[in-house]
């Protein structure tokens, strides 16, 4: 019986903030933007990081800052990400409004995403090899990209 209350409390709860419509932004685009220069900041960086351990792109003196400039970049995710936008703003965007109503699991994706980065930042800033740096970019960050793509972006 107690436990009843308590379900329909939270049910409550939830659907109440469910129903809460997003505020109003002062300028949806800017937020869509800086969420995209997040996003892309640590993709190019992955890229190059990926290309200078596979010996395509002679740069192995940046591969330290480039696992650093992508480790700060999802850092910012969840701030970049957390701008309700859905429906507001003229800027392109693939992002789903189904992030906002799902925003736990959204954040959680980001949270795990963000703890395998820094764990990458932290194995370089260790003097850990590039192979170490990659094993933990292959265990921890690349594993989590596709299947949150696929649920919530529109292409
Ligand atoms: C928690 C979900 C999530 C994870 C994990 C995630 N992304 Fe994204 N990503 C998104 C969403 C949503 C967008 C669309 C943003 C927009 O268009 O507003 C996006 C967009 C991008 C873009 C395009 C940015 C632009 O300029 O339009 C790139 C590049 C990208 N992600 C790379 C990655 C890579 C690489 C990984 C894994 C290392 C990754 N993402 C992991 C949700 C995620």
């Amino acid at each position: 019986m107690r436990k009843g209350v308590c379900v329909a409390l939270v049910g409550c709860v939830l659907i109440g903030g469910g129903m809460a419509s997003a505020p109003v932004l002062a300028d949806a685009d800017e937020d869509i933007r800086y969420r995209k220069l997040q996003m892309s900041t640590m993709g190019g960086s992955l890229r190059a990081i990926m290309s200078i351990a596979q010996g395509k792109l002679d740069k192995s003196d940046d591969f330290a800052a480039l696992v650093n400039q992508a480790a700060a970049a999802t850092a910012l995710h969840e701030s970049a990400f957390s701008a309700n936008t859905d429906g507001q703003g003229s800027e392109e965007t693939t992002a789903k409004g189904s992030i906002w109503e799902n925003w736990e699991d959204f954040s959680g994706r980001l949270t795990k995403l963000n703890a395998g980065m820094q764990a990458a930042a932290g194995a370089v800033n260790d003097g850990g090899s590039t192979e170490d740096v990659v094993a933990v970019l292959k265990d921890q960050v690349f594993v989590n990209c596709k299947s949150c793509h696929d649920d919530y972006r529109t292409k």
